[in-house]
């Protein structure tokens, strides 16, 4: 599968294949702090010839340094990064596999992200509306029964959207539609979603889920 087009795949592969290699090198009872930098190192990649200049010549980079003082001078313990890339340890399938995995890795991502958006969006302007024209009848929770009417937070949002919409046709009355009817009248569906989206988020957390994932499906 060749989809990508080639600068993407480059960028990608250097990234992917950066490793990074780790070595530590000591110098024990080491007198002059001016010196230790040209010194050769004992231990790991210095190999008892090469000093942190060397090293630093060959691409490594100091990660970590730890001093402590002796009797005869200090003690000086390096820790040596490089970051490499190993380029030809990689086949090309296994390397667009990759590639595939950290696109669709990224795609769940933003998707998650942006459901987390939508909702909160969503409840933020259905918390507008419902105070300034819900709240007086149905309650600060939505919990309350208010003439006829059940607690809005008891309907799922498939009632909520569907009574909404047959008041808005005649079609639904429960003894006091005349009441509602304006109400209903001034939502759109998007409204509708708002709405109950923000009411969703009164009830108690374990009762969310499923209607957030409803409501969200709808509005993609
Ligand atoms: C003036 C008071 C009042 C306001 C304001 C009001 N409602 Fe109502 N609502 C009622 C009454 C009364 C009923 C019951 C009507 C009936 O008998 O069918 C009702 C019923 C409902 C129902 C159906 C409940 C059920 O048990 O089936 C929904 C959903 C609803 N309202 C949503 C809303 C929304 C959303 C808003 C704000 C945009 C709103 N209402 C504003 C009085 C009000």
């Amino acid at each position: 599968m060749k989809l990508l087009p080639s600068l993407i795949f480059t960028s990608i592969l250097t990234l992917s294949l950066a490793h990074a290699q780790t070595t530590m090198c000591f110098k024990e009872n080491h007198k002059s702090i001016s010196t230790i930098e040209t010194t050769s190192l004992n231990g790991g990649e210095c190999q008892n010839q090469k000093s942190v200049q060397d090293m630093k010549k060959e691409g490594w980079s100091v990660a970590d340094i730890d001093i402590s003082k002796t009797e005869n001078g200090s003690n000086y313990i390096y820790i040596f990064k490089k970051e490499e890339l190993v380029l030809s340890s990689v086949n090309e399938k296994a390397l667009e596999e990759k590639i595939l995995q950290r696109l669709e890795e990224r795609k769940t991502l933003e998707l998650a992200t942006k459901k987390k958006e939508v909702k909160m969006r969503m409840s933020k302007d259905g918390k507008k509306l419902y105070i300034n024209k819900c709240q007086s009848c149905h309650g600060e929770n939505a919990n309350e029964i208010y003439g006829t009417s059940r607690a809005l937070t008891e309907l799922n949002f498939f009632d909520f959207k569907t009574t909404l919409r047959d008041y808005g046709l005649g079609e639904y009355d429960r003894g006091q539609a005349f009441v509602m009817l304006p109400y209903a009248n001034l939502m759109d569906s998007r409204d509708v979603k708002n709405v109950y989206s923000y009411i969703n988020s009164l009830k108690p957390k374990e009762n969310q889920k499923d209607t957030q994932k409803e409501i969200i499906e709808e509005a993609k």
